[in-house]
């Protein structure tokens, strides 16, 4: 029997069951996008869901981003948002306002959703027990954009032993304390890695990989590292996908099984994804 999708429900078949047995005590390193994170109530679902896989016994960790609540305060504050390639431009006023929001308000805005699902979660970002260790990506000293050189994952491991989902705002420092916002997909693909997670999931605003950025009906649901040079050859990557694509490419040359790019903006998309084997997003193997 297979899993059927009727409007927004999520029906259990015996699909789910297996799928269910077979990822059981897996580790998933879930990327949440700020661009999907404006709807309070997809918010909670999402959440919600996470919460049922967590209950499944799959090992979660949550990274995030929140560029459109970073925006929304750099706008009050008549700063203007740049970006190169996907990736934000980050000067020491924007630092500010990117730790605030990310770490004083978003990140623990989804610890309390946890809360409220009597799920276990505790908000860290990249400095908390050196986990994500960075450095300047770009040569300008007034450019706080940062790339990731390594990841300890001693914390990560003690708390998901524990049964706690980790929940990871995308700022980190460096060993001389020196600040930077990383993109969120990168710190997801090291953690995975650094994890030997079994899969990276970045859920955002689009139905996965399209061929035609402006026609959802050329979704590509399976791709692998030759498809992916491809695309990435003939432009039909760009914007927030070029870190996207690099952050999937990375973790599954670093041993992370595969990884799915899926739309956050679709109810129970996690679900469907995880839990059927007709999947809704795009999948990357190696
Ligand atoms: N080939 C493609 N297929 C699908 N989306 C693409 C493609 N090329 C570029 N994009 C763009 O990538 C965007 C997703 O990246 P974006 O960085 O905006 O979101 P996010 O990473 O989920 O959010 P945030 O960066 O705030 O955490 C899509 O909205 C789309 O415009
Ligand atoms: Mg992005």
């Amino acid at each position: 029997m297979s899993n059927h999708l009727i409007a927004d429900r999520f029906y259990f078949s015996n699909d789910t069951l297996s799928l269910i047995h077979k990822y059981s005590g897996s580790t998933f390193v879930v990327k949440y996008g700020g661009s999907v994170m404006t709807d309070s109530f997809l918010q909670s679902q999402v959440i919600k869901d996470l919460s049922l896989l967590h209950g499944l016994g799959i090992n979660i960790v949550l990274v995030h981003g929140g560029g459109m609540f970073i925006d929304q305060w750099l706008n009050k504050l008549n700063i203007k948002p740049s970006f190169e390639n996907g990736v934000r431009i980050t000067d020491s006023q924007t630092m500010d306002i990117v730790e605030m929001v990310l770490i004083g308000r978003v990140n623990k805005q989804l610890v309390s959703l946890f809360n409220q699902n009597n799920v276990n979660s505790v908000g860290l970002s990249g400095q908390d027990a050196s986990l994500v260790v960075a450095s300047a990506m770009f040569s300008s000293s007034t450019n706080l954009t940062g790339r990731v050189d390594s990841v300890n994952p001693q914390l990560l491991d003690l708390l998901l032993l524990n049964r706690f989902i980790p929940v990871i705002a995308s700022v980190a420092c460096d060993y001389k304390g020196n600040r930077y916002n990383v993109n969120a997909d990168t710190i997801a693909s090291s953690i995975a890695i650094a994890l030997k997670a079994d899969k990276l999931i970045l859920l955002t605003d689009t139905p996965g990989v399209l061929s035609d950025l402006n026609d959802c009906s050329t979704l590509i649901k399976e791709l692998n590292l030759e498809s992916i040079e491809s695309l990435k050859s003939d432009n039909i990557i760009s914007g927030g996908m070029i870190p996207k694509i690099q952050s999937c490419i990375d973790a599954l040359t670093g041993s992370v099984k595969s990884a799915h790019i899926i739309d956050g903006r679709v109810r129970h998309a996690l679900l469907h994804e995880l839990l059927t084997y007709d999947r809704i997003g795009s999948m990357i193997v190696v």
